[in-house]
């Protein structure tokens, strides 16, 4: 496309303008360096527009690495006999919240697989706790998919997000990803369902998973046009030892930051995670990512001796570090690209 209709189409995107599924599908494809240079460099205006220099911190608490699913391309789904499994106690998850609350973190992000002895009364019962003990921050759960009643009792405690990526739009490419057990339409109702309850809620996608093309990608962007998510993470796939999927190449860094550019254009105030696996893919991922307009980060404040069992994918980024070098070493490396840590809450905010 010429420079001149890239440029046409980007300035309606930044006014608010929907674009349909060929539109999305012409802009997925754009393959020049300096096509891709123009859009990333448009949606870090916008991201600069509503986020000033700052990039929100969540601290990261990794509660299990057991679940109940068998998602073919995870690294802790059921069936991988080679995973190593561990799940947090009630008391460790608050020692991980006082450790994060004391280096100045306001929200605490509790993700794991869905673990049966975390059962929807456990979890409960860890967000009263820990809103009992930190009323002012903001707690985020990443847990699955629980039923309605789980998600109003979550909800009741005081948890404040959640987290569920629809992980493809497509119901055909759903059911090459997971096992049959599960099913797309589950999965949707269940982020409705978040959003209803009053979540700010969290969705997203792997790039470049098996079997997907860019036309699932475009569904990808129409369908969170509908869902109109809060929060939306994507981050590359990556192969994981003992799954169906470990000999699939990793997705590609380029499409990744591609899409978080696309996904800042089109949804100016959302919360953009540069995630962790697209760090782990390249090690300035979490840079080039801010870079095109990812406004997040997640450092990890899970205790040091379980974070490489989380191992949801090879050679996942995770440092021995204690979590206040992880912040001093995030700070350094924001601060080279003339960005700062913004500590505050960073609920979501369109005004
Ligand atoms: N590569 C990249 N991302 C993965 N996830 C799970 N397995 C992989 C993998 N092999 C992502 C899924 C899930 C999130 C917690 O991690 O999108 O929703």
């Amino acid at each position: 496309m010429s420079q001149k209709e890239l440029g046409n189409i980007v300035d309606r995107l930044v006014a608010g303008a929907a674009m349909d599924r060929n539109g999305w599908l012409r802009l997925l494809s754009l393959q020049g360096e300096e096509e891709r240079q123009y859009v990333q460099q448009r949606a870090m205006e916008v991201a600069q527009q509503n986020f000033g220099n700052g990039v929100f911190v969540r601290g990261l608490i990794e509660i299990s690495s057991y679940c109940r699913n068998n998602c073919n391309y995870c690294g802790i789904r059921c069936g991988n006999r080679s995973a190593l499994r561990y799940r947090l106690t009630k008391e460790q998850i608050l020692e991980c919240c006082r450790a994060g609350a004391g280096l100045g973190f306001n929200t605490f992000v509790l993700q794991g697989g869905e673990d049966v002895v975390q059962s929807d009364d456990w979890v409960t019962d860890v967000v009263c706790a820990i809103k009992r003990e930190f009323p002012d921050k903001a707690v985020t759960l990443s847990v699955g998919e629980r039923s309605a009643a789980a998600y109003r009792a979550f909800r009741a405690a005081g948890a404040d997000r959640y987290l569920l990526r629809h992980e493809t739009r497509s119901d055909e490419h759903y059911s090459l990803l997971h096992p049959r057990t599960m099913s797309a339409v589950n999965r949707r109702n269940c982020l409705f369902t978040l959003k209803e309850l009053g979540f700010q809620t969290g969705s997203g996608m792997m790039i470049g998973s098996p079997h997907q093309t860019l036309e699932h990608l475009a569904d990808d962007m129409m369908f969170l046009d509908e869902l109109c998510p809060q929060m939306i993470g994507v981050g590359p796939f990556i192969p994981a030892s003992g799954t169906p999927f470990e000999d699939f190449s990793a997705g590609s860094v380029d499409l990744t930051i591609l899409v978080v550019s696309l996904l800042r254009l089109r949804f100016p105030h959302a919360l953009l995670p540069a995630t962790t696996a697209l760090a782990s893919l390249h090690s300035r991922g979490r840079e080039l990512a801010i870079l095109a307009g990812a406004n997040v980060v997640m450092p990890n404040l899970s205790p040091s001796d379980v974070r490489n069992k989380y191992s949801i994918y090879n050679n996942k980024k995770s440092t021995g570090d204690e979590s206040a070098q992880q912040i001093e070493s995030l700070r350094q490396s924001l601060d080279a690209i003339g960005y700062r840590i913004n500590f505050s809450r960073g609920d979501y905010d369109d005004k």
